[in-house]
């Protein structure tokens, strides 16, 4: 890994660190595989769980917000993509999220809420040492995928691989899958990133 690519990782998670706008909301247009920071007044006060309206996440998309300093992603999977999760458990170091990265909620196989299962909720922090890895949603066709990537999300840093359940590949750097925050749904169409506490808003 060179210093430039390494500076690269650095540099996509600074431009998207300065690009954040304050709202009302957190409520973004979705932007196949580009990132959208859209944090909602709340998410000013550290720990603040923010409000995302994932209503205009179309499948295959992916919404960026930041929580707690750190972005967020929800990715709307298609029936393509969660079928694809099944196939390649034998290449994860943890594919039954033993380790606790996630709330018991989200400790299955696609690690999400069952009630939403095609809606995934990660952190896009690197497990290894903190950068934030690109959305490759679509396989074989960009930086760090081969011919038989299944799609996910690769860390430019150190070529730490991840599923589109966040779960990490064999191989990688990062030693356990991304973390899954708590979230809760406040509605068919609103999520609450950062608080699962039942009631609460
Ligand atoms: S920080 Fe992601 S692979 Fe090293």
């Amino acid at each position: 890994m060179s210093k430039n690519e390494v500076d690269r990782g650095k540099r996509r998670f600074l431009i998207a660190a300065t690009t954040a706008v304050g709202g009302v909301a957190a409520v973004g247009v979705a932007i196949p595989f580009l990132s959208s920071w859209l944090p909602s007044q709340r998410a000013k006060a550290a720990g603040a769980p923010i409000e995302v309206d994932i209503s205009k996440i179309e499948p295959g998309m992916l919404l960026n917000v930041a929580w707690r300093g750190k972005p967020v992603w929800i990715v709307n999977r298609t029936k393509e993509m969660m079928d694809l999760l099944g196939k390649h458990d034998g290449k994860l170091t943890d594919p039954k999220s033993e380790v606790p990265q996630q709330p018991e909620y989200c400790r299955n196989a696609t690690r999400s809420r069952q009630e939403h299962a095609n809606i995934l909720v990660a952190v896009g922090v690197c497990t290894h040492l903190g950068c934030s890895p690109s959305e490759k949603l679509k396989a074989g066709s960009s930086e760090g995928m081969s011919s038989d990537w299944p799609g996910g999300f690769f860390c430019p840093c150190h070529g730490s691989r991840f599923d589109l359940a966040a779960r990490v590949f064999n191989g990688s750097p990062a030693p356990i899958n991304l973390l899954i925050p708590p979230h809760k749904y406040l509605s068919a169409s609103r999520i609450l990133v950062g608080d699962d506490s039942k009631g609460a808003r």
